[in-house]
């Protein structure tokens, strides 16, 4: 099977970074502008020609289950008060064809274990995982990035990552890998290797929130230990599965946001309160005062 039907968002981390906000709430319910974090990723997902979506939840992220049901009391409100614009704003979050899938990651053991949830549900397919807190834009006209890769996908039909440098710095915040040439944009991951510091990296060409991987990762991250950080790494069942198969490496057409951190998070907030319809003129306008 070619075709990418399945999506995979672990959206159960502490978002510690984000604290106190994340407290209560899931960062991927942090929103830009009007949208949280996950609408975004599920958009991406949406976009891409993916029907069914698994989020891997545990404590504290009700509000994302809630983001994607059904607002009974919130509808009937809008309903009654004639506000029939975000009435039809709050029922559309999800195109209907869209199933939401929910498991329960109970201990945080990881990245690798958040994706090991999903193998009751994704099976023997292929499947995308998006990390929801980096945040992909691309210019108008461009597909966005998923779709680049699901595409790329049903001609080459091998799990692949999406990556781009990053300074030499900030390595140990990565998965890094080093690729062997391939095609243009599209290279062989010979090695990888999680948060690597700047003087051990192979490379500078890093990891990011996007993966197609085939259904034999998951025999990879069944067997694996705790890695890096004491946890169990996605990137150690990557590493596992490049010893069966191909993983490529794909440099996205794109601009990211590390949403997970601080600056990430008032870049990407910048960029889109400039691109919003709503907003885009007047903060525009508002923002030559600090040139
Ligand atoms: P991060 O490394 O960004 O961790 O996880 P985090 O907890 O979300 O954020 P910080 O670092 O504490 O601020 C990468 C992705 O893996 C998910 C997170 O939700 C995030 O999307 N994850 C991580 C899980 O779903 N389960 C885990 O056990 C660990």
């Amino acid at each position: 099977m070619t075709k990418i039907r399945k999506a995979v968002f672990p959206v159960a981390g502490l978002g510690s970074r984000f604290l106190p906000a994340t407290k209560a709430q899931p960062k991927e319910m942090l929103p830009i502008v009007d949208k949280p974090l996950i609408q975004y990723a599920v958009e991406e997902a949406v976009a891409a020609g993916i029907t069914d979506m698994v989020f891997i939840t545990g404590r504290n992220k009700r509000a994302i289950e809630d983001h994607f049901d059904k607002a009974y009391e919130l509808e009937t409100e809008l309903e009654a008060a004639g506000k029939a614009r975000l009435l039809e704003l709050v029922q559309n979050v999800i195109p209907k064809h869209i199933n939401c899938i929910f498991i329960r990651q109970s201990e945080m053991l990881g990245l690798g274990h958040a994706v090991l949830c999903a193998r009751p549900v994704v099976g023997d397919d292929p499947f995308a995982v998006l990390l929801a807190d980096d945040f992909m834009d691309v210019a108008a006209g461009q597909k966005p990035v998923l779709a680049q890769m699901t595409d790329i996908f049903a001609a080459e039909k091998s799990s692949m990552l999406a990556v781009q440098d990053v300074p030499r710095a900030d390595t140990k915040q990565y998965g890094i890998v080093s690729i062997d040439a391939y095609k243009t944009d599209l290279e062989k991951v010979n090695s990888i290797v999680e948060k690597p510091q700047p003087d051990q990296a192979p490379s500078t060409l890093a990891v990011v929130g996007r993966y197609v991987l085939t259904n034999g990762i998951f025999d990879c991250l069944e067997g694996l230990g705790k890695g890096a950080g004491g946890e169990i790494q996605l990137t150690d069942g990557i590493a596992a599965l490049m010893k069966k198969e191909r993983v490529l490496a794909y440099r996205y057409a794109g601009q990211r946001y590390d949403c997970g951190s601080k600056l990430g998070y008032l870049q990407a907030t910048l960029a889109m309160g400039l691109k919003h319809p709503e907003t885009g003129p007047e903060f525009a306008e508002y923002l030559k005062q600090f040139k």
